[in-house]
């Protein structure tokens, strides 16, 4: 019944991409999406070393002639003074890239995500940063991070929800080993919960005070917080979740060994549905003797997990069906990037926070839109549609793991704190100080002694941890958008969100008919 003709019919008819900027004139679409290319292909790093069948007239830069050595500079757990784990004074606080050797060797220029670092910092463009709005944020911070002369210096408020704030801290530390002597003098005030909080109607009106800079790792419509990137890109010890680059590679080798086309043909989520009401809704879509919404879905319980050695649990091997949903928990889910690194097709339910690099993702070309009031017969049709045009889905599911395994590797996310935090420090109008009963932070001091979760905390570290300066400069920061083209960027994401959800009542009607 369900695959009758009249919707094998209907959905073979859909075509895959119609260019969704309806009222605009035709140029415009054509030139913002072959501009996105462009800064997509020149900001994918196997770009200048490989040559594509894109642009064969293209003059691919060769390999450096000369190049940089590289340093290693290992952990000195020796310098130890008083019985207490100093920060060692001999790291170097300067290094040289391959481009200050050559300055033929261009600069990359960053994955596209990184422009939204312009955005995030606007509301402070014309006023600049006080020390006043920064001692505001403190209301709800979780620590205070200042960098002075290259050392960082942390003030902690409250505790963090389990090692959110280790890992966080960990990762800026390592920026520090990756580019020494780069990073200017600042402050951050950090909140490590879920949720975000800076209210942006609290900060508008012609006597309203110039709203407090709160860095966290996700943010909504309503607010105005700096997201920056979550704790698991260094590893999460508590759920044995390995370091980022650990995983990438895992799970290429995974996507390897299971051909999209040999996996599953249903949608797959396995996680915690009791964290909110919206993932107890999507567990009424799971498969029964009644029903068939072409989900399995399963629950995720992490302390029989955890006792049993996460054996079930390696994200690494749960890419094994041909879609994966991804939703929400509480705020934004750390689940989201393991997602869309397996080659499968995420279908995303209607999400409402982002984090720092889901924003420059695209609807029908990195992932399937579902909706978040009609789930079941939206996964339903999804799936349907993807079956019945198999190289498409798997174009979108490629699409998505080469943007997880290039844009989003190691190496830009150290460059997209750096750029944050630089942009973020021109702003400051004050002198950054060391607060007092401040402690001086480095690799050392956190990994050299770091115990607990089974020594995972230690492992993580070790496994994370950059092993000297870079020999490359970091990737150049491209110009705020348009406003023009953010908004014709916005509105192909809706657009193309408002198609889906055409198909999809075209589908159920075709079907309800038979
Ligand atoms: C080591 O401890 C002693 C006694 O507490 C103290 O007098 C001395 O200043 C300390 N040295 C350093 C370098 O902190
Ligand atoms: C470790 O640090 C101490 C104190 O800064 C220094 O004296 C020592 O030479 C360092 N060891 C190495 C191997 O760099
Ligand atoms: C702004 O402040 C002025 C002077 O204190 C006051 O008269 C006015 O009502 C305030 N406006 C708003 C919208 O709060
Ligand atoms: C993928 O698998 C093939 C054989 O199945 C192997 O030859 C190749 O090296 C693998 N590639 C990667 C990147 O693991
Ligand atoms: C969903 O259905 C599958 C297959 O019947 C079952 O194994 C699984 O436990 C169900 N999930 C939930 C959350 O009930």
């Amino acid at each position: 019944m369900l695959h009758g003709s009249g919707v094998a019919r209907y959905l073979s008819e859909i075509p895959f991409w119609r260019p969704p900027l309806k009222s605009k004139p035709a140029t415009t679409a054509t030139l913002l999406v072959l501009t996105l290319f462009l800064v997509a292909a020149f900001s994918s790093s196997s770009w200048f070393h490989t040559t594509t069948s894109f642009f064969n007239t293209i003059v691919v830069s060769e390999k450096p002639k000369i190049s940089v050595q590289k340093l290693e500079i290992p952990l000195n757990c020796t310098s130890i003074i008083n019985q207490t784990q100093t920060c060692p004074k001999n790291y170097p606080d300067t290094f040289q890239t391959d481009q200050d050797l050559d300055s033929a060797i261009p600069n990359v220029f960053c994955p596209d995500y990184f422009r939204w670092i312009h955005e995030d910092l606007r509301p402070w463009k014309t006023t600049g940063i006080t020390r006043d709005m920064v001692e505001r944020a403190k209301t709800t911070a979780t620590f205070r991070l200042v960098i002075i002369s290259g050392k960082a210096y942390v003030e902690k408020y409250k505790d963090a929800i389990q090692t959110r704030d280790v890992f966080t801290i960990w990762g800026i530390l390592q920026l520090l080993r990756k580019y020494p002597g780069r990073l200017p003098d600042l402050e951050i005030m950090f909140e490590t919960e879920d949720r975000p909080v800076i209210k942006s109607s609290d900060y508008r009106g012609p006597n309203a005070t110039g709203p407090p800079p709160l860095f966290r790792y996700c943010g909504d419509k309503e607010t105005l917080d700096i997201v920056f990137p979550d704790w698991s890109f260094w590893g999460w010890a508590e759920i044995n979740i390995k370091p980022w680059d650990s995983i990438l590679k895992d799970i290429k080798q995974g996507n390897n060994r299971t051909k999209w086309i040999d996996r599953e043909p249903y949608a797959y989520w396995k996680g915690n549905p009791f964290v909110i009401e919206n993932r107890q809704d999507l567990l009424k879509c799971n498969v029964s003797d009644q029903q068939d919404w072409n989900a399995h879905l399963f629950i995720q319980d992490w302390i029989s997990e955890g006792q049993q050695g996460f054996k079930q649990s390696n994200v690494a091997d749960q890419c094994t069906y041909r879609y994966k949903i991804y939703i929400e928990g509480f705020a934004w889910s750390v689940s989201e990037k393991y997602i869309l690194a397996c080659d499968s097709v995420t279908l995303i339910v209607q999400p409402h926070y982002y984090d720092f690099f889901m924003r420059s993702m695209q609807p029908v070309e990195h992932y399937w839109p579902i909706r978040d009031d009609d789930k079941c017969r939206s996964l339903k049709f999804a799936v349907d549609w993807g079956n019945k045009h198999k190289k498409k889905a798997q174009e979108i599911g490629k699409a998505a793991s080469s943007f997880m395994q290039e844009q989003l590797k190691m190496d830009y996310i150290y460059d997209y704190m750096f750029h944050l935090l630089n942009e973020y420090a021109k702003l400051l109008k004050f002198e950054p100080k060391i607060p007092e009963g401040a402690v001086e932070l480095c690799s050392e001091v956190m990994a050299c002694h770091a115990e607990g979760l089974e020594g995972r905390k230690k492992q993580f570290m070790m496994e994370s941890l950059v092993k000297g300066p870079s020999t490359t400069s970091p990737c150049a920061l491209s110009p705020p958008y348009e406003i023009g083209t953010l908004a014709a960027f916005l509105r192909r994401k809706i657009n193309s969100v408002m198609q889906v959800k055409k198909w999809e009542t075209g589908y159920w009607e075709n079907l309800n008919k038979q």
